[in-house]
C-alpha cells in the first residue's frame, strides 16, 4: 500500500488485485464505493446515523468497519483475504498462516485444541512450566496431560526464561512409549527478549515424533532482518504463534498462527483449522484483518525501519552502561544455558543496582517525564522499541538519572532472597477435570494434600506453582505465603491477597 498518497479523512479507491496489500487495498476501494449500507455493523458507516462514533474515531474508520463474507473481499475462490493469507505465509516461511482477532492467546488455544485431536488422547504434551496462561487455558479446554519442562531462573531479577536443549532432553529421557508426547510447546523469546536455540530443541522433539510449537509471541518481528533473530519456523519449529500486535506493528488483538512446512503439517492442518473456526469471531474485524496485511507488508519492507530501531535501542543500553549507574539485564543472558541470541529490540534495565526499585521507577517516568516503559519488576524495567520507532534516547537517559537514587533499595525481593521454587504436586485429575469440577475454598492448613481447582502463580517469577489437578503440599503453601508477604510479591489467581485460602476440588 502506497500510504505517501492515502489521506486518513478521504476514502481512497484501490485496485483491489495485484497489491502487496490485498486485503486491505480491497477494503479501502470498498469503503471508497458509493453505497447505502442496509447492513451490519450497526453504524452502517453512516457519520449521522453514528455521531459519537464519527467524531471518536474519524468517519474513515467507519467506512472500513465491515462485516465478513462479502464478495470482493473474503467471499470466493482467490478472495483478497486468501491472497493475504498467502503472502503472510511466504512472508514467514509458513505452509499455512491463519489471521486472529484475538491475539496470540486464541493462536495458544488453537494450538492446545488441535494437539487434543492429534495421535493418542492419553499421550502427554510437554509443555515449558511458565508457558503462558492461554496454553494452559488450552490445555484445559483440550482436555490434555500435560508434563513439564523447567524453564531456566534468573533468581537474582526473579525473572524466567526458556528451556535448554538439555533440559528438554532430560524430560524426554526414558519415557516409555506409551508416555511418548503428542507435542512440545515453548516460549521463545521470553519477555525479556531471551531466544531459545529453536533449532536444537526441534530436533529433540522431532526425534521424540512430536511437533514442535514455539509460542514466539514477542518475535513476530524475527527473521526480517539480519541483526535480528531468525523466525522459527525458519529453525524447525513446526507450528508458531506470533502476537503480531506486539512488535509486527498491527492493531491490539491481532495476531497470526504459522504452520511450518512440517512433516506433520498434513495432521495438524485440518486440527488447527477445525480449532480455528472454534476460537475465531463469525464477525471478525475487518480493521484487525487489514492491519495484519499491511503490518506484514511493512515488516518485509522494514528493513531501514528496523535498522534504525536497532540503533536506537544499542545507544539506550550503551548510554546506560556508560552512566555507571544502572545496568543492562541482557548482559547477563551468557550465564543461562538456555539463551542463544537475545532480541535487541528489547532493553530491559536493572534499576534496583541504581537505587530505585522498578515498579517505582516505572510509575515515576510515566508521570514525572511522560516515559512509558512495557513492563517493571522489582529490579526492572523493560523497554520495547518497535520497528519504526527512534525514542528520544538522550531524553529516556536523563529522567532515569534524574530518578531517586535510594542506597537502602536492596534486591531482597528476588527468588534468592525467598528460596527454591517448590517442586509442583503430583497431578492426579486432568486439568480440564478439576477446573470443571465443584469447587470449595477452604483455609490453607486444610489444602495441604487436597488437589487445586485452579492455577496459582507467584510473582516473581511469575511461573505456575500449581496448577488444576495437581495436588496442594506444604511446601507449596509456605511458598506461595512467603511471597504474598513481600511488598513486591503477589500470587496470580490467588483467593486472597495473603493466601490464606485455597480453591481445591470439592471431593464429596
Ligand atoms: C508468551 C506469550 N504468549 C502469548 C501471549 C498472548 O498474546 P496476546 O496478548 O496477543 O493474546 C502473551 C502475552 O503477553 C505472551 O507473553
Amino acid at each position: 500500500m502506497n500510504t505517501d498518497t492515502l489521506d486518513p479523512h478521504t476514502i481512497q479507491a484501490a485496485s483491489p488485485s495485484d497489491t502487496p496489500t490485498p486485503y486491505a487495498d480491497a477494503l479501502l476501494h470498498y469503503a471508497a464505493r458509493d453505497t447505502v449500507r442496509l447492513n451490519v455493523p450497526g453504524h452502517s458507516a453512516d457519520p449521522h446515523a453514528a455521531p459519537e462514533l464519527a467524531a471518536y474515531f474519524g468517519e474513515h474508520l467507519l467506512r472500513l468497519d465491515v462485516p465478513p463474507l462479502l464478495a470482493g473481499l473474503d467471499k470466493g475462490q482467490d478472495n483478497p483475504l486468501a491472497r493475504a493469507h498467502e503472502l503472510a505465509a511466504g512472508a514467514y516461511g509458513a505452509r499455512r498462516t491463519w489471521f486472529l482477532t484475538n491475539g496470540a492467546s486464541q493462536a495458544n488455544r488453537i494450538a492446545a485444541l488441535a494437539l487434543a485431536g492429534f495421535r493418542d488422547t492419553r499421550q502427554p504434551v510437554i509443555a515449558q512450566r511458565s508457558a503462558h496462561s492461554s496454553f494452559s487455558d488450552g490445555i484445559v479446554l483440550g482436555g490434555l496431560l500435560p508434563r513439564f519442562v523447567q524453564p531456566s531462573i534468573d533468581g537474582w531479577f526473579g525473572i524466567n526464561h526458556g528451556v535448554s536443549p538439555a533440559a528438554l532432553r532430560e524430560a524426554l529421557h526414558g519415557l516409555p512409549d506409551e508416555e511418548r508426547p503428542k507435542g512440545i510447546y515453548v516460549i521463545s523469546p521470553s519477555y525479556f527478549g531471551a531466544v531459545a536455540d529453536v533449532a536444537a530443541l526441534a530436533d529433540i522433539a522431532h526425534e521424540a515424533g512430536a511437533p514442535l510449537i514455539v509460542d514466539a509471541a514477542w518475535g513476530g518481528h524475527f527473521g526480517f532482518h539480519p541483526d535480528l533473530p531468525n523466525n522459527p519456523l525458519h529453525l524447525g519449529a513446526d507450528l508458531v504463534v506470533s502476537s503480531t500486535h506486539k512488535l509486527g506493528g498491527s492493531l491490539t488483538q491481532s495476531a497470526m498462527l504459522h504452520l511450518g512446512h512440517s512433516r506433520f503439517a498434513d495432521e495438524l492442518e485440518p486440527l488447527i483449522d477445525r480449532a480455528f473456526g472454534l476460537t475465531q469471531s463469525t464477525s471478525e474485524s475487518s480493521l484487525l484483518l487489514a492491519s495484519l496485511d499491511i503490518a506484514r507488508d511493512a515488516m518485509q519492507r522494514g528493513h531501514d525501519r528496523i535498522g534504525a530501531a536497532i540503533a536506537a535501542a544499542e545507544e539506550l543500553r550503551d548510554k546506560i552502561r556508560n552512566g555507571g549507574r544502572f545496568a543492562i539485564v541482557s548482559d547477563t543472558f551468557e550465564r543461562f544455558p538456555d539463551i542463544e541470541a537475545s532480541d535487541p529490540l528489547r532493553v530491559s534495565i536493572d534499576v534496583a543496582r541504581g537505587g530505585v526499585h522498578g515498579n517505582t521507577a516505572r510509575e515515576l517516568l510515566m508521570d514525572r517525564d511522560g516515559i512509558y516503559f512495557e513492563i517493571a519488576t522489582e529490579n526492572c524495567i523493560v523497554a520495547v522499541i518497535a520497528p519504526g520507532v527512534v525514542p528520544d534516547v538522550d531524553r529516556v537517559v536523563r529522567a532515569l538519572h534524574a530518578l531517586p537514587n535510594d542506597p537502602n533499595v536492596r534486591t531482597e525481593h528476588t527468588l534468592d532472597a525467598l528460596g527454591a521454587l517448590p517442586a509442583p504436586g503430583q497431578l492426579t485429575m486432568l486439568p480440564r477435570d478439576a477446573f470443571l469440577s465443584p469447587a470449595e475454598l477452604i483455609p490453607a492448613e486444610d489444602a495441604v494434600g487436597r488437589v487445586s481447582a485452579i492455577a496459582l502463580a507467584a510473582y516473581p517469577p511469575g511461573i505456575p506453582n500449581v496448577l488444576p489437578g495437581e495436588v496442594i503440599t506444604h511446601e507449596l503453601v509456605e511458598f506461595l505465603q512467603r511471597v504474598a508477604a513481600t511488598p513486591g510479591g503477589y500470587v496470580r489467581g490467588a483467593s486472597d491477597p495473603s493466601m490464606t485460602l485455597f480453591s481445591v476440588v470439592d471431593a464429596r
